[in-house]
């Protein structure tokens, strides 16, 4: 049993993974994103895909989310740790901050969402009232907290639909919702994770204020800068947690 991390936006690799060898499968459901990097960090098991492929070319809605959970479970994936760069809709989560989300919004739409499609087998609905699976959230925590590396417990995570970023009403509306960040991937992610019955939990890099909170132009550059110093400390993060 492995433990898989997908990676996003400016996670192309996992520090310290020695893969053994790359992985190319195809599902019921088409080929994942890309190859999946079968390995271990510190001599544990890790499975590593880069959800917008290598070299980086799906949109948040091109992604085959269904493929991409469906092969890391079929390589063994005990749990799935996702990676994803977001905006920051709460004053706390500023550029820079690691949060691990203990809620999401599903503001997606037209992505194929379900590995239940009907037909002879029993219609399911399953429990997605806590999104995020609360054990592995806590051992996410717990090695942040004993490798110092500050990390903030619990925010909704609002999920939109891309690939453009949203207009300052929009997050306007997103902050009366209750979100606190923003992202374009965590959805339909987390919930075909638990319809497949994959423990799931995300770590969000704030990369930007949301559209409209601040008077800083929005550029990829920015973004670039503020992601590669916090890539590090996800990766230390992960590390950390791999090998507890
Ligand atoms: N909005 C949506 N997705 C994002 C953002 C954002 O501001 N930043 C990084 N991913």
């Amino acid at each position: 049993m492995s433990v898989a991390v997908i990676g996003g936006t400016g996670i192309d690799q996992l520090a310290g993974l020695s893969a053994t060898r790359e992985q190319q499968l195809e599902t019921p459901f088409g080929a994942p994103s890309g190859a999946i990097e079968v390995g271990a960090i510190d001599g544990v098991p890790v499975l590593f895909l880069q959800r917008h492929g290598k070299p980086r070319s799906l949109p948040p809605h091109r992604i085959n989310y269904r493929a991409n959970l469906w092969a890391l479970r079929e390589l063994g994936a005990a749990a799935v740790v996702a990676i994803n760069a977001v905006g920051g809709i709460h004053e706390a989560c500023e550029p820079g901050t690691l949060v691990v989300p203990d809620q999401l919004i599903d503001y997606t739409w037209g992505r194929e969402h379900t590995v239940d499609e009907g037909g002879a087998v029993p219609i399911r609905h399953v429990d997605f009232t806590e999104p995020y699976d609360p054990a592995l959230r806590r051992a996410l925590l717990m090695a942040a907290q004993e490798s110092a590396i500050a990390c903030r417990d619990g925010g909704v995570l609002g999920v939109t639909q891309g690939p453009r970023l949203e207009t300052a009403a929009e997050i306007q509306r997103l902050r009366r919702d209750g979100c606190d960040l923003v992202g374009m991937t965590g959805m339909p992610e987390a919930a075909l994770a638990r319809e497949l019955g994959l423990p799931y939990a995300s770590l969000c890099m704030v990369v930007n204020a949301a559209p409209g909170l601040d008077n800083e132009p929005l550029t990829l550059e920015a973004m670039g800068d503020v992601l590669a110093r916090e890539a590090g400390s996800a990766a230390a993060l992960l590390r950390a947690f791999l090998t507890a």
